[in-house]
């Protein structure tokens, strides 16, 4: 009997062909960021997929893979598969979660941190030898510790960053479209609505996923409702957040600064964005730590072994 074929579209970690490579026939693409175009061509004779986040699986590559039996996301968020076209077609659709969320959490506090005491345009000044001396003055930046911080989205992610701030001595206000319990409990956390969230909070910090409802969740007026001190996170999905308002809201001194892992328009970034030393931008690298990373192969991999085995992927969304 033939083996099945799976197509990897981008090279990660090996650990994801040496586990599908012994049930399967394993092609890597040598490119990354393939157009749809060359993922429809290359899926039209696979039994699975596994895509990365930017990989766009719309209904045209799905209808066009006729063998397709399973898509294994190569991260939690999932919006670059359209999950409508895989339910028609039967496909299975898995995942990357819980794997993730420290790395994430770590990297939103990253940005938190070096947004409020200005820690990339303090190394800059450093290296290019602008340090003459200890200043009174120099490169003042926000406290942390006793402030409120705002967490939209009280899932894995949003929970465990929430949790950070333990050392901290926060209050904690969250928002979320169903209480969360345990962070009510473990952390005395308030539960909110989302305008008194960004009237109150010191720190914003989004963790929901991008939905139709979630689009553009901060715009022009929910900059204006933040407080001319607050600092704004997002290390989860550019969308989120209308970049033209924030772009602005970031120039006129509306909000005080901004953390950015991801960006509306990815791989681009909005005019003016990359001038702003009220900003710290990283290129989507929420989860890039060796061992997460890794673990995301993992379960990638072994999601697709299951679906294409007949037996239930272990993080399935669909
Ligand atoms: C995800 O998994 O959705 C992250 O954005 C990848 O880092």
């Amino acid at each position: 009997m033939s083996r099945k074929k799976v197509f990897i579209t981008a090279e990660i970690f090996p650990e994801a062909k040496e586990i599908l490579s012994k049930h399967f026939d394993v092609e890597v693409s040598a490119k990354e960021s393939l157009t749809e175009d060359e993922i429809l061509e290359n899926s039209k004779e696979i039994h699975g997929l596994l895509s990365l986040i930017t990989d766009p699986i719309t209904k045209k590559v799905i209808n066009s893979s006729k063998k397709l039996e399973g898509i294994a996301n190569y991260g939690v968020g999932y919006n670059n598969i359209d999950i409508e076209a895989a339910n028609e077609h039967n496909i299975t659709v898995t995942n990357t979660p819980e794997v993730l969320t420290d790395a994430t959490s770590d990297l939103a506090w990253a940005l938190l941190m070096a947004a409020a005491r200005k820690i990339v345009p303090s190394d800059e000044f450093t290296r290019v030898g602008k340090f003459t001396g200890w200043g009174a003055n120099l490169f003042l930046g926000a406290d942390i510790k006793g402030k409120t911080l705002g967490v939209i989205g009280a899932g894995r992610i949003g929970q465990t960053f929430a949790k950070r701030s333990l050392g901290f001595d926060m209050k904690i206000l969250y928002h979320n479209r169903s209480r969360n319990r345990q962070l009510e409990d473990e952390l005395n956390a308030q539960y909110v609505d989302k305008e008194t969230l960004l009237k109150e909070s010191d720190f914003i910090s989004l963790h929901a996923p991008l939905t139709e409802q979630t689009y553009h969740m901060i715009g022009e007026n929910e900059l204006e409702m933040m407080k001319d001190s607050a600092i704004l996170i997002n290390t989860a999905r550019g969308p989120m957040i209308d970049e033209k308002a924030l772009v602005l809201a970031l120039k006129q001194k509306k909000i005080w600064a901004a953390g950015l892992d991801v960006f509306e328009r990815e791989p681009k970034l909005e005019e003016d964005l990359n001038t702003l030393d009220n900003v710290v931008l990283t290129p989507h690298t929420g989860s890039a730590t060796y061992d997460t990373r890794r673990k995301m192969a993992e379960i990638a991999a072994n999601n697709l072994v299951r679906i294409l085995n007949g037996e239930e992927p272990l993080t399935p969304v669909n």
